[in-house]
């Protein structure tokens, strides 16, 4: 079990104010946040850019040491035991270049694999295992620059296999990637949990793959947890956040419109409207689901050409999730 408390994580960055004066700037990266990850289990870590992602796997990873807070890996401290620690996890990040395009998928992971000091003999058998695993056999003698997008991102999970690892932690690993092989991915890192034991985190901007994936995941922006759940709890969440739907009628009378701001009033809901060919557009944006209603109330008064229901996007929800939190701290 690995379990992480109150992690922080400060960049501090020297900024030229001209010839001779510098100013420092310290940048709150990880603003305290907890996690717990169980072998066999997916995690999501979840967060727009710049959320601190990147910065919480780094240090879970070992190459950033925490400021503040403590993380156990298996009952090791992570910053104490951080040798041991990083034979027993790995890292695999999308969409950035961690392996050796000269050399061929073999090379690369006897390479990597002897930073670990694996004796030679384990060592051979676990590559030949490994590529087996991500199907590069055919190809495993060829330099990695003429590998294919999806093959590169094989081998790049290879690489984060190579000391067999109790815990791996992936860095938006379908980042970047075509759909037919994100697909593929999400496939393997499910087997890699389910399968073969591993602890993973995953971080991703895409609530889909997310809720695909993930036993439990995390929402956190600037640097602090906005909230956790199951999959099915954070996409109700996310879908109740954003409920946005779009309108198109043939009139709208003043009678309407009054009832109609009264309406989105009592649900706290904001609209629209602009005058389209012959009728009117709407859009309406509500934290609450009034889909039934507002075809109820509209169609009393006029004629609705079309109606539809956005769907609900994880970047509205985490700015909604971000102002309520600001909000009840203000108030609490
Ligand atoms: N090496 C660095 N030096 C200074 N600031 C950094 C560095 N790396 C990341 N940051 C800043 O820290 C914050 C969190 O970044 P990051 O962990 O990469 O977020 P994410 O992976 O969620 O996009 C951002 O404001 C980012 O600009
Ligand atoms: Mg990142």
């Amino acid at each position: 079990m690995l379990i992480a408390k109150g992690l922080k994580k400060n960049y501090i960055s020297k900024e030229k104010n001209g010839f001779f004066r510098s100013s420092v700037k310290t940048i709150e990266a990880v603003k305290g946040i907890d996690l717990t990850i169980e072998p066999g289990k997916i995690v999501g870590l979840l967060g727009l850019n710049g959320a601190g992602k990147t910065t919480t796997i780094k240090m879970l990873s070992t190459l950033l040491e925490p400021d503040e807070g403590s993380c156990s890996v298996d009952g090791l401290d992570l910053v104490k035991d951080a040798f041991k620690i990083k034979h027993i996890v790995n890292m695999i990040a999308g969409g950035e270049r961690m392996v050796y395009w000269r050399l061929t998928a073999t090379e690369n992971l006897e390479y990597f694999g002897k930073l670990y000091n694996i004796p030679k003999n384990e060592l051979k058998n676990r590559i030949d295992g490994l590529i087996e695993f991500v199907g590069l056999k055919e190809r495993a003698n060829e330099p990695v620059e003429k590998y294919s997008k999806g093959m590169k991102q094989r081998l790049q999970i290879a690489r984060g296999l190579i000391n067999d690892p109790k815990y791996l932690f992936m860095d938006e690993p379908t980042l970047g990637l075509d759909a037919p092989i994100a697909r593929d991915l999400r496939k393997f890192t499910k087997s890699l949990a389910r399968e073969k034991g591993k602890g993973i985190l995953l971080t991703s901007h895409y609530i889909n793959e997310i809720e695909e994936l993930c036993d439990y995941v995390y929402i956190i922006d600037q640097g602090l947890k906005i909230m956790e759940g199951t999959p099915k709890e954070i996409a109700s969440i996310v879908a109740n956040c954003t409920n946005q739907y779009k309108i198109k009628m043939l009139d709208f009378s003043e009678k309407l419109k009054s009832q109609f701001e009264t309406f989105l009033r009592t649900v706290q809901s904001d609209y629209f409207i602009e005058a389209a060919d012959g009728g009117y557009e709407i859009d309406v944006t509500s934290h609450m689901d009034i889909q039934g209603e507002l075809i109820a109330l509209l169609s009393q008064h006029t004629k609705i050409i079309s109606f539809a229901a956005m769907e609900p996007k994880l970047e509205d929800a985490i700015i909604t999730l971000s102002e309520v939190k600001a909000y009840e701290q203000i108030h609490a």
